[in-house]
């Protein structure tokens, strides 16, 4: 097979765009993807500074390489959750990636403010991704604001979006409909959250990945029995190989008339939300989940319990 544009031999197939590239051509093709939906969904200009959340996986870490080789002005950041074994790891992987690089790198450690994950799951008992997502988002938007960067971008792919998408409407999920996407804009106490990846897949990051020779963490996390949505992305695979395009189609039909038909019915969207009494973190009761969190891992009576005294 040929590449698409000069006509060398291909070595990536990409049926969804109905083409193959060389290796040169790939790369080309996947920063211009970036660039696509940077501009039409308006996520930042060269005047902004980005935090890019960096996990040390092949998606964060491509989507770094990209917006520095575009020249944003971008800064790391990754959140050291203190599990033993894979923590050391990801952070390695990140640390060496921002040095080889020249990068920008800020390092949140969570254990030592008592939220060490492996110390967060015996005292919940119970499956750690979701709270480990809220600490992880704390920590995301906390650095964001105090650092003065005006856009956060994580490494999510058109594979996740599409997956989580098709989770919100086999719910039916009109409060998710309504304001799911690649870029929410700042609000209150908010950072604005951007995913520049949106219209690649995880193979085009792994291939960009491979290319380039950016080395990452591929072992899933010990305590993830099994990625989220995998079964949805098991089904979106199959589609996908039927009808090429579906993913890319899906996704940008949503954002172009789902999303808005579901915001005409959630007119005043949103519940009203105030600073956390003791760290400020926007929040729809008295105290965050995670300053709540942190009292119940310490094995302390929750803040209300200690005001009324
Ligand atoms: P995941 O939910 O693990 O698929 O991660 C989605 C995105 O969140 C990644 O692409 C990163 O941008 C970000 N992320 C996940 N874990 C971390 C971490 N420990 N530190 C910084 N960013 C992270
Ligand atoms: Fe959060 Fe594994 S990455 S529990
Ligand atoms: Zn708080």
């Amino acid at each position: 097979m040929k590449c698409r544009r000069c006509k060398e031999l291909a070595q990536i197939a990409l049926p969804s765009h109905h083409t193959a590239f060389c290796r040169d051509c790939f790369e080309r093709y996947f920063i211009r993807q970036i660039e696509t939906g940077i501009r039409r969904q308006k996520m930042f200009t060269h005047e902004d500074r980005i935090l890019c959340a960096l996990s040390g996986g092949k998606d964060s870490l491509a989507l770094m390489w990209v917006l520095s080789h575009l020249g944003y002005d971008v800064t790391g950041l990754h959140v050291d959750l203190g599990i033993e074994g894979s923590s050391p790891m990801a952070r390695g992987q990140v640390e060496a990636f921002c040095q080889d690089h020249d990068l920008k790198l800020v390092v949140v450690e969570t254990a030592p403010k008592g939220l060490g994950i492996p110390e967060v799951y015996k005292a919940l008992k119970r499956p750690i991704c979701p709270v480990c997502g809220k600490i992880k988002r704390y920590y995301f938007n906390k650095t964001a604001l105090e650092g003065g960067y005006t856009a956060l971008t994580t490494g999510h792919n058109l594979d996740d979006e599409v997956a989580r998408l098709f989770a919100n409407t086999l719910r039916w999920d009109q409060s998710y409909l309504s304001d799911q996407g690649p870029a929410l804009p700042a609000e209150a106490g908010f950072a604005a959250k951007v995913k520049p990846l949106y219209r690649v897949t995880e193979f085009e990051t792994a291939a960009f990945c491979f290319l380039k020779k950016i080395p990452h963490v591929k072992a899933p996390c010990p305590y993830s029995k099994g990625a989220s949505f995998t079964s949805h992305k098991a089904l979106w695979a199959t589609l996908e190989e039927k009808s090429p395009g579906s993913k890319i189609a899906f996704y940008d039909g949503f954002l172009e008339r789902g999303r808005p038909a579901f915001a005409a019915l959630e007119p005043g969207h949103g519940t009203k939300l105030s600073p956390c009494r003791t760290c400020g973190y926007p929040t729809s009761v008295e105290w965050c989940g995670v300053c709540r969190l942190k009292r119940q891992v310490a094995g302390l009576p929750p803040e209300a319990a200690e005001a009324e005294e």
